[in-house]
């Protein structure tokens, strides 16, 4: 045992000195209808692999009452999740409005024996900053309800996919070794009817087709070659609408909110290195005819149709809004330029990297920086640009997570742990980073200009006001707020987001 973790450590080491971080987490899924904070993630655990024996759940009757059915009850077309593997999609009927709420267990008839079964998905998020891999553990404990989510194994390697548009053999190289850490985890018997589907973000989207496709294919054949399965449209370039519905549906369902009969849900803001999302139910029908038709979004869920305003910014993200900031963003063949900003500490020089270009970027030696100048700058990235939902200004609840969290969590804004912060909080933040460049340097030289867009993002750009209450959480119940959980539903069951 101990040798294997070594081994597998040493194999961390030498294998993938650009792999970030790991973290192995296990935990069952009991809904809850109001937030609730999260533990901390105090077990940085690598997989055991000494064990790689699925584990099948104690015979199902006493531990079920423990942990209710995350899901609600199936509608009786729809096949228990190992069987649909198919890429076929599956009927999802068309919405009436009630379901059971999913805590309320039927007095069962005597139930037919069925043992419980494991199964596991993996899906890849590629960014434009980086690629994760989440292999989700799922039990299946009723043949015809939804699996339970059983855990989340989750990795993180730099730099992201696009950075290999002239070397995509070294792209598909990082999805090898992430791969390796897949076989890790998942028990070789289950590898054949284990799913790999990997999506790409603004990164890939950044790209001419020609480029990205060079990069997709070259992760096709790694798919190909790993002993795992690989459906149709495994690997593709998800589109910004799915983005933001499918981490609406991930935060939704892990805060509980899908399965109320209240039909309360929590909005969510996205902020990646790329792309920046918005999605919420409106709750007013004036915020859907007011919205432009591509900002909405349909999709099937548990016998729910549901109507979302989503839209994704394209170069809005956190590290495209910084290159936009400065005049760099595709400023190509401007080798010998120095994009220059006040929103940048005085002394500051460097060379950025993003979407495979390099850009020189400094402060103003002798010049102004400052959070007013700053502000200013910030806001040519936003103002005509983004679309303010009618009903913004309400009583909506929102999630923000990646980089909202990520800022947050690093100017002490909120505990690693997340909370809540109002949208005014950001601004104080954001003067008192800009007026103090030198004291929060070290953390990072962009952080008054990150924190400066996040302000200016959220007021001007999607209208928030400034009492607005944002929760950041980079977990919920220990899974991670992102789309990927999300997508490997859409995978397995078929939202049919239109
Ligand atoms: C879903 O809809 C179908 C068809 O209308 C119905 O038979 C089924 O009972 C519904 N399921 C739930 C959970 O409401
Ligand atoms: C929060 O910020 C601290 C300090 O920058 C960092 O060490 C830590 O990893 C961050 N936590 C999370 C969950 O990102």
């Amino acid at each position: 045992m101990a040798n294997l973790l070594l081994t597998l450590s040493l194999w961390l080491l030498a294998g993938s000195p650009l792999i970030q971080a790991t973290y192995y987490r296990h935990h069952r899924y009991i809904p809850h209808y109001r937030y609730r904070e999260h533990t901390a993630n105090t077990e940085n655990l690598l997989p055991d692999v000494s064990n790689p024996a699925p584990e099948v759940t104690q015979s199902g009757a006493s531990t079920n009452h423990e942990i209710p059915e995350v899901f609600h009850p199936a509608p009786e077309s729809v096949h228990p999740m190992p069987e649909v593997f198919h890429p076929v999609p599956e009927v999802v009927h068309p919405a009436p409005e009630s379901y059971l709420p999913p805590q309320v267990l039927e007095p069962a008839a005597p139930v037919p024996p069925f043992t419980s079964r494991v199964f596991y998905g993996v899906m890849f998020d590629a960014g434009s900053t980086g690629t994760r891999i989440h292999i989700y553990k799922f039990i299946q404990k009723d043949p015809v309800e939804l699996p339970v989510l059983d855990s989340e194994m989750y990795h993180a390697i730099k730099p992201g996919l696009s950075e290999y548009k002239y070397n995509p053999e070294e792209g598909g190289n990082t999805i090898r070794q992430l791969l390796k850490i897949a076989k890790k985890t998942i028990p070789e018997e289950d590898w054949k009817r284990t799913p790999v589907v990997l999506r790409a973000t603004a990164g890939l989207r950044l790209l001419t087709d020609e480029q990205a496709e060079g990069i997709l294919n070259e992760v096709r054949e790694v798919f190909e070659e790993s002993p795992f399965y690989v459906p149709s449209n495994s690997v593709s370039i998800m589109n910004g609408i799915n983005e933001g519905v499918l981490a609406w549906v991930t935060v939704n369902f892990l805060t509980g909110h899908l399965y109320s009969n209240t039909r309360r849900t929590v909005g969510i803001l996205d902020l990646g290195g790329g792309s920046t999302q918005i999605t919420f139910l409106p709750k007013s029908k004036k915020t859907i005819e007011t919205a432009p038709p591509s900002y909405t979004a349909r999709f099937n869920l548990f016998n729910n149709t549901y109507e979302l305003y989503t839209h994704s910014y394209l170069k809005n993200g956190l590290i495209a809004a910084r290159l936009a900031t400065l005049g760099a963003l595709g400023a190509d063949g401007l080798d010998w330029k120095v994009f220059t900003s006040p929103c940048l500490p005085k002394k500051y020089k460097a060379e950025v990297t993003f979407g495979g270009y390099t850009y020189k970027v400094s402060g103003i030696p002798d010049g102004y920086a400052g959070y007013k100048l700053c502000y200013y700058e910030v806001q040519r990235v936003i103002k005509g640009i983004f679309h303010q939902p009618y009903e913004v200004k309400g009583t909506n609840v929102f999630y923000a997570f990646s980089h909202y969290f990520d800022r947050a969590n690093e100017t002490g804004l909120i505990s690693e742990r997340g909370g809540t912060v109002e949208v005014r909080d950001f601004k104080k933040k954001a003067k008192e980073v800009c007026n103090k460049m030198t004291k929060y340097r070290p953390i990072s030289p962009f952080l008054c200009m990150d924190m400066t867009y996040i302000t200016c993002l959220l007021k001007e750009g999607f209208g928030f006001k400034d009492s607005t209450v944002l929760h950041l959480a980079k977990k919920v119940n220990n899974v991670e707020t992102s789309w990927a959980l999300g997508a490997t539903f859409d995978f397995f069951r078929n939202f049919n987001i239109h």
